[in-house]
């Protein structure tokens, strides 16, 4: 497609998309279905993606909607919405009893009474009725002012719009957490990272209606300002909010004496995932309002409460199955599915047994009812079983030992360096004759760090392979693109463009050739030494001829391992068409090609953040073969800090400091020429 009419098209879009924000956000007309409001969105981003030069500062990619502050009025709160202190551990509480003992030095020991409530994880609210009458609704916002979302909180069927109880006083602000229960949630989870995340969106919507739709319910439990009202205890208060007609927690408690609350924590934590709402901790507040007046505030928080939060990244659940995946290497990695629970707001439902050594060590069975952890964003794992759960009929689990794509026996391999055997058990098939693992070795082929070709991500290397459109990776450069034409989801221009990205990645470093190949301990690095050492791929490939591979241990950092693996590589008669058939297409370049003189020659590079559509690999290569190098530090000698999305700060600050030249995605690629 021509350049200009690429570009106006786009313009196209982005006038729409603007126009309906504009209608949306400030007019309040949704003019466009919610799914033909993403589907725009999405084209503009594709479109930028394959037209790298578009890119504007119109773009959805940088204008993300309107300002949602400019939706609501602020009102401010007539008593501040605190937040809560909080208690990890017994000793925790044992100091908060204590704090508060000595602050009312009473002569005699006060044996404190406690309101115990879970601490529900959604979004608080405060209800302003007067007579009667809801009149206002109001988010936490900052504490002290709050947003007024009251048509919003109208639309929730759980808070009450008129309360006509004679002893429901004059004047009263009801606090309390507005959430989404997880059954609701299941069925919401593709449009929302979590419950929590759903219900503060829902209730932030311009348009009520927008918000009625998502199933919303309250819990109430405090209150802010109030004339009128009488209840001498939080108990009893909460006692009073279910006669007016308000959902309170059914599990709330009243107790006494740090070891009962222990008690109640560890209860109510166990059950956690057994509710239908998620909970983060329990909140203790003194029971006795009196008690509660005379202690009063610090800062942002009462002296007389406090939550007890639960550990945030573990949960129980139970093990409904475990399934074997079947890596690029062959390995056999065992996932457990487990019943779907909340760990830290993220809904884990898989949680990895990483090999058949940890199944055996922790005796790991399907309906065990297990703990397990999410730390980061590594995948969750399972720390113990609690073996009182397990059922007597249960029985051990057995670690297949024949592959379940292919059949072939799997192996466990004697590791040279350990003196052991390997924890891992493998598929013992040459590779490219298990399914599994050849689609495994196909995304990887594609992927970021090797191929990198646009558009043919995961999903399509599975399609594809489906279709039997490609089975080894020459394929991909003998595409069938009239067939693909005619697939749903495809038209001439997606197909063109594929084709362009494929015709593009022909030309090919010859590091990233030999890192794509999936090779076993074959990483960035060693492909990378390989390179520098054979300069080309003639020579590569003549390695299987000559079987000198004991050569390549002239080469720092190759040992061993590596040798063994390119030769068992070798010894395989599909890895050897594959690499003879690709070395025909593509056009690899000798190591040789990279310039000394090029023109990043002499110059220091470093890179701090993501850059969009470029991997880091990518972009280290592209300086290199310019003769560019990378540096790993802010120093004098750096010439220029690029900074992609994210950057670190510090380092932005140390390279101002030294008046280093800082370059976006945009100058760098200006300064290879390879934007307009
Ligand atoms: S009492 C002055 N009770 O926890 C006391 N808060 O960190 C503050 N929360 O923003 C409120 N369940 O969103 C209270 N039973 C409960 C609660 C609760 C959840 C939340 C609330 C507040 C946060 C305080």
């Amino acid at each position: 497609m021509d350049k200009n009419l690429i570009k106006k098209k786009y313009q196209k879009k982005i006038n729409l998309y603007n126009y309906y924000n504009k209608k949306y956000y400030d007019d309040n007309i949704s003019e466009i279905t919610d799914s033909d409001y993403d589907k725009l969105k999405k084209d503009i981003l594709d479109f930028e993606k394959q037209y790298k030069f578009l890119r504007s500062n119109k773009s959805p990619l940088i204008t993300v909607g309107y300002k949602p502050s400019k939706n609501f009025k602020k009102i401010k709160h007539k008593v501040p919405m605190l937040s809560l202190a909080n208690a990890f551990n017994e000793e925790d509480l044992i100091n908060f009893e204590k704090k508060i003992s000595n602050y009312l030095d009473e002569k005699k020991k006060l044996e404190l009474e406690y309101s115990a409530e879970p601490k529900i994880d959604g979004i608080s609210a405060s209800l302003v009725y007067q007579n009667g009458q809801l009149t206002k609704g109001l988010s936490r916002g900052d504490g002290k002012e709050g947003e007024d979302i009251t048509e919003n909180l109208k639309t929730i069927p759980d808070i009450p719009k008129k309360i006509l109880s004679k002893d429901f006083p004059k004047q009263i602000d009801i606090r309390g957490e507005v959430f989404i229960q997880n059954s609701d949630f299941e069925k919401l989870k593709s449009q929302f990272a979590n419950p929590r995340n759903a219900a503060s969106g829902s209730l932030r919507q311009k348009n009520p209606n927008d918000t009625k739709k998502i199933p919303l319910k309250f819990i109430a439990y405090t209150f802010g300002y109030e004339k009128g009202l009488l209840a001498k205890s939080q108990g009893e208060f909460l006692k009073k909010l279910k006669d007016w007609g308000f959902k309170i927690n059914p599990i709330n408690k009243i107790l006494s004496g740090t070891k009962n609350l222990m008690e109640n924590y560890l209860e109510i934590e166990n059950k956690r995932n057994k509710l239908d709402f998620d909970i983060d901790g329990i909140v203790y507040k003194i029971n006795n309002f009196s008690l509660q007046k005379r202690l009063g505030n610090v800062a942002n928080a009462p002296r007389w409460a406090i939550a007890h939060k639960f550990s945030a990244n573990k949960g129980i659940s139970k093990i409904l199955d475990i399934d074997i995946q079947i890596g690029r290497t062959g390995a056999l990695t065992p996932v457990a599915k487990i019943k779907p629970i909340n760990i830290g707001g993220v809904v884990v439902s898989n949680a990895t047994l990483h090999n058949e050594d940890e199944i055996i060590r922790k005796d790991i069975r399907v309906n065990d009812i297990v703990e397990i952890e999410r730390a980061g964003d590594v995948i969750p794992h399972i720390v113990s079983v609690d073996l009182k759960k397990r059922l007597s009929k249960s029985s051990k689990f057995v670690f297949p030992t024949k592959c379940p794509s292919c059949g072939s026996n799997t192996i466990k391999e004697f590791n040279n360096t350990t003196k052991k055997k390997d924890a891992v058990r493998r598929c013992s098939s040459e590779g490219f004759e298990c399914e599994k693992v050849s689609i495994e070795k196909l995304k990887h082929f594609v992927s970021k760090e090797a191929f990198n070709i646009d558009g043919f991500g995961k999903k399509i290397v599975q399609k594809f392979w489906d279709l039997n459109l490609i089975k080894l990776p020459q394929d991909i450069f003998k595409l069938n693109f009239t067939k693909i034409e005619k697939l749903e989801g495809w038209g001439k221009l997606s197909v063109a463009n594929l084709r362009y990205s494929i015709e593009e990645k022909k030309n090919i470093s010859f590091e990233r050739f030999i890192y794509s190949l999936g090779i076993r301990h074959i990483g960035l690095e060693n492909a990378k030494l390989i390179s520098k050492y054979l300069k080309n791929s003639s020579n590569f490939i003549s390695l299987s001829k000559k079987e000198n591979y004991q050569d390549l241990l002239n080469i720092d950092g190759i040992g061993e391992t590596q040798i063994n693996s390119i030769k068992n590589f070798f010894e395989n008669k599909i890895n050897v068409k594959i690499i003879k058939e690709l070395n025909e297409i593509l056009k690899i370049q000798k190591n040789a090609d990279i310039k000394k003189d090029g023109i990043l020659a002499d110059k220091s590079f470093l890179l701090t953040g993501k850059l969009d559509g470029m991997s880091r690999a990518e972009a280290k290569s592209l300086i290199e073969q310019n003769s560019g190098s990378i540096i790993s530090n802010v120093s004098k000698n750096l010439d220029y800090l690029i900074i992609g999305e994210k950057p670190t700060k510090r380092k932005i600050d140390a390279a101002k400091e030294l008046k280093i030249k800082i370059l976006d995605q945009r100058d760098f690629l200006k300064i290879l020429n390879k934007t307009s």
